[in-house]
């Protein structure tokens, strides 16, 4: 067997899947959850144990398990592979055919990093990181959080990492494309962070892929300098901190959302948290998708000046459009986070965390600071500033819900203001993509299923295989087929049969384009039947009754094209479709 295929037959893809995503039991074979690909509230994505792939009736999302830990993790399919192997102790085979290229290069970008990480370390804790460790005393940070976040220092020289990278024998591509160094016109190579404090930046897994360098003098521009994008480093994808505070998130089912690395930092020095920073930027949907994974509630507690004010608000509806549940945290006083907890201690944040209000009820209140809500006036300008964010939510049930809880707040109670609200935010233009869907008749699944199910015996080695073979070639020479939504499916079948290939569901899936692959996957994870049960006779049934309705439709069909022969005054033609139609009535009867 294909390591691949030994490894996928050794790990348990609900358990695998399981880690990311909340799974329940939703039938004998099937898993289901909310999709950690696509946004929603009720969930549509599905796990075949047996047959071990995933499949999101939502978004169409599917896989088997190595796709999903690819895509989950946006990483390579070696990466994946290596990963599975080693938590499951299955030894990899060494053979070159699996560490391709991209994989080399991704793996010694993480070295260097290593390297650099133990450098900035090392200078911070040395005679060159003097002046940093002071800015870090000025700024009130205890060395357990220096040590927490592993902050380090880069020093002056712009030359010990790149000098350090050739020592270890890093080709000069690497080095540049690491982004820790630049390259010049002569072609040589300096450090691209030099004199400042460092901050690692993490991926999921807590490894380092890029850093944020401060500066430590305030007329050294610019404050911060990041790394640029490389092959490791995806900026858009990753939040800082995340890695840290996900088991948190998880466990106390909410975060904290600020903007800056050192406001993560002393909120939770400070003893709060989990905390996530957005590094400055308005969050992408990648990073909310990383992020909702782990918990939807969310505290957004961003700096109260004004420039950050707009990507506040575009982080704050791309949150409401990942279907999250948000609250705004305020600070008073024009202080960051970390001010804040240095200025008013740990006992004032507390305070404006729990003061942390619903975003629409925040919203609601700016309005009515504008408004006078004792007259009715008043009140129809806060509703009406209100309905459009309240529009903005996905889901009907939590809308109505959220606009009856603003109404309330804001102390209307009923009349035809409120009737008017209600109406306008259930009718919100739903913009939902449906593809024009073929159905999948009972029987033409029952024999699919069939088909693909194994009755005992090794991995494809079905002892009923030539059996179940046999009703295909029946249905094949049927005129049916042609009609079958899942005619190619029937086909790949046959084909990877004649190919003298066992056929498995691998083996089928793998010879489908996609839209028939999420065709199959959407009509094995409808069967609830027990594979047990799937037994020949069965299929016996399924394959009468399609090659029944032919008759019935190949009747249907011949009356429609008679009456049109008639219409158009075609005699001839109409008699010669009569004729057909008397053979079919006649095989009907028999049948
Ligand atoms: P802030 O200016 O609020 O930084 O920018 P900060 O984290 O509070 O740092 P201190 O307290 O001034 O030391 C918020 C975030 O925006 C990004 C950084 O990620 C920073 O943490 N930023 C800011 C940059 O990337 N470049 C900059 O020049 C400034
Ligand atoms: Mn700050």
């Amino acid at each position: 067997m294909e390591f691949v295929d030994q490894l996928k037959s050794a790990v348990d893809i609900v358990s695998v899947i399981g880690e990311y995503v909340r799974l329940r039991k939703a039938g004998p074979n099937r898993y289901s959850g909310l999709c950690p690909f696509h946004s929603e509230k009720s969930p549509s994505f599905s796990v075949h144990a047996s047959k071990q792939f995933y499949h999101c009736f939502g978004c169409h999302a599917s896989g088997d398990v190595l796709k999903f830990v690819m895509e989950i993790e946006g990483i390579s399919f070696y990466e994946a592979l290596k990963g599975l192997a080693e938590r499951h102790g299955i030894p990899m085979p060494k053979r070159a055919q699996f560490s391709d290229e991209d994989s080399r290069r991704r793996a010694a970008l993480f070295q260097m990093h290593e390297l650099a990480q133990e450098n900035f370390q090392q200078n911070l804790r040395g005679p060159a990181g003097e002046a940093a460790r002071a800015y870090l005393e000025r700024r009130g940070l205890r060395p357990e959080t220096v040590d927490q976040f592993g902050l380090g220092y880069s020093d002056r020289s712009g030359r010990v990492l790149v000098r350090l990278f050739e020592q270890q024998g890093f080709a000069g591509d690497l080095v540049e494309a690491s982004g820790l160094a630049g390259r010049r016109q002569d072609g040589s190579f300096y450090d691209r962070f030099r004199n400042r404090l460092m901050f690692p930046i993490q991926d999921e897994k807590g490894r380092i892929i890029a850093y944020g360098g401060r500066a430590l003098a305030s007329d050294d521009e610019p404050k911060y300098m990041n790394s640029p994008e490389t092959p490791i480093y995806k900026k858009s994808h990753v939040l800082y901190n995340l890695h840290r505070a996900k088991d948190a998130i998880r466990k106390e089912d909410r975060s904290i959302l600020v903007e800056g690395y050192m406001d993560a930092i002393g909120v939770t020095a400070a003893g709060f948290g989990p905390v996530i920073a957005s590094c400055g930027t308005a969050l992408t949907t990648p990073q909310v998708q990383a992020l909702k994974r782990h918990s939807l509630n969310i505290v957004v507690n961003f700096d109260p000046d004004a420039p950050g004010a707009a990507a506040a608000q575009r982080s704050i509806d791309l949150l409401l459009a990942e279907s999250m549940f948000v609250r705004i945290m305020e600070l008073d006083g024009d202080l960051d986070p970390d001010e804040y907890c240095k200025e008013r201690g740990p006992e004032g944040y507390a305070g404006r965390l729990k003061e942390a209000k619903s975003y629409f009820l925040w919203l609601a209140d700016r309005a009515r600071a504008k408004h006078d809500v004792r007259t009715p006036e008043g009140v129809v300008a806060v509703l009406q500033s209100l309905l459009e964010p309240v529009k903005r939510i996905n889901d009907r049930l939590e809308r109505l819900a959220v606009a009856e809880t603003v109404a309330a707040y804001i102390g209307v109670e009923r009349g035809v203001v409120l009737e008017s609200f209600r109406k306008s935010v259930a009718d919100r233009q739903e913009k939902t993509i449906e593809r024009p869907k073929e159905t999948v008749r009972a029987d033409e699944k029952g024999l699919l299923c069939i088909l693909l199910s194994e009755t005992g015996g090794a991995p494809g080695r079905d002892p009923q295989q030539a059996q179940k073979l046999a009703l295909l070639a029946d249905l094949v020479n049927a005129t049916i087929l042609e009609r079958l939504a899942t005619r190619r499916i029937f086909e790949a079948i046959r084909a990877v049969d004649s190919g003298g290939m066992p056929v498995t569901f691998g083996a089928v899936n793998a010879r489908l384009e996609e839209g028939d692959q999420s065709l199959l996957a959407e009509v094995l994870l409808a069967e609830e039947t027990d594979e047990n049960q799937l037994d020949l006779e069965y299929g016996r049934r399924c394959l009468e009754s399609l090659l029944r309705s032919e008759g019935q439709l190949r009747r249907a069909d011949l009356k429609a094209q008679i009456k049109q022969a008639e219409r158009a005054g075609n005699v001839q033609e109409a008699l010669r479709l009569a004729e057909e139609l008397a053979q079919w009535e006649r095989r009907g009867a028999r049948a």
